[in-house]
């Protein structure tokens, strides 16, 4: 693992630790499905030891830094130059199903910019990074985007309206038609933080999803970036400043699939 700063080495040490007792869970998760309850009440467990125990392996490096976490919310809240962005588990409704596609991830804020992240899937042991202007990495190898540059070429991953949208009627319903528009292969795999980093690594070549929360993407921001990728939030629509909508590509391909997005969702 090419880890050359202390900051990328405390993540990596965090998020190492945390996933020994996620991977033990999830292991669990198979028994619980046959139950009539599900396994929902031991997921939100799991979920918030893992974010417990990266908490306390940050906490330990720089007591003073904020956080903004998505079970727990904010701590050091005053702190607004220094902060940690973490999704102790990205793709929640995956693991709860036993699927294995999920990731922890972990970002870094400078003075409201993310500088450095780090995406982990446990299961298949693939550890997306990136420090700014150091490139972006996975395991061992420098990644980038791919160089496609023609939508109808490309695969594209998305997530889906949230169920509990208030928006469920308008015109972002309509991007669920895209894959009509673009004639382009569309995936929708559940981990918004596993799909800016497989569109960092050009597994694919661009990204879309409505509504998420800044711990959903912080990490992949950078990682994106760093591999050569173009992020843009998209505005008409947005729920409220907390929720975003992004677009992330591999930048060959971020006006043609702007064009359709936006067009699908005026008309
Ligand atoms: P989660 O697994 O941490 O909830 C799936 O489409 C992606 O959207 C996942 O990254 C998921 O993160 C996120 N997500 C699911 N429900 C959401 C909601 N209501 N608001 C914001 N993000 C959500
Ligand atoms: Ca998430």
């Amino acid at each position: 693992m090419r880890l050359n700063s202390p900051r990328m080495t405390v993540i990596y040490n965090a998020c190492m630790k945390a996933s020994k007792s996620l991977i033990r869970d999830f292991g669990e998760i198979e028994k619980l499905q046959v139950s009539a309850k599900g396994p929902a009440d031991f997921v939100t467990t799991a979920d918030k030891r893992t974010e417990k125990i990266i908490i306390e392996e940050l906490l330990k490096a720089h007591p003073d830094y904020g956080i903004l976490s998505e079970e727990i919310g904010e701590i050091n809240k005053e702190n607004k130059d220094h902060r940690w962005i973490i999704d102790p588990i990205d793709g929640t409704l995956n693991f709860l199903n036993g699927i294995p596609h999920f990731a922890i991830s972990v970002g870094y804020e400078e003075k409201g910019e993310i500088v450095c992240g780090l995406i982990f899937d446990p299961i298949k042991n693939e550890t997306f990074f990136a420090e700014k202007g150091s490139g972006a990495f996975f395991n061992n190898s420098r990644i980038r985007v791919s160089k496609k540059n023609k939508l109808k070429n490309s695969i594209l991953v998305t997530g889906g309206p949230k169920f509990n949208s208030s928006k469920k009627n308008d015109i972002f319903q309509e991007y669920i038609k895209i894959s009509n528009l673009v004639d382009a292969p569309v995936r929708k795999f559940g981990s918004a933080a596993l799909g800016m980093s497989y569109v960092a690594a050009g597994r694919f070549d661009a990204y879309w999803e409505w509504e998420l929360n800044y711990w959903d993407i912080a990490a992949g921001i950078v990682i994106l970036k760093e591999a050569g990728g173009f992020i843009e939030f998209i505005e008409p629509g947005t729920i409220n400043s907390t929720k975003r909508n992004i677009l992330a590509t591999n930048s060959s391909i971020q006006d043609e699939l702007k064009a359709a997005l936006i067009k699908k969702n005026i008309e």
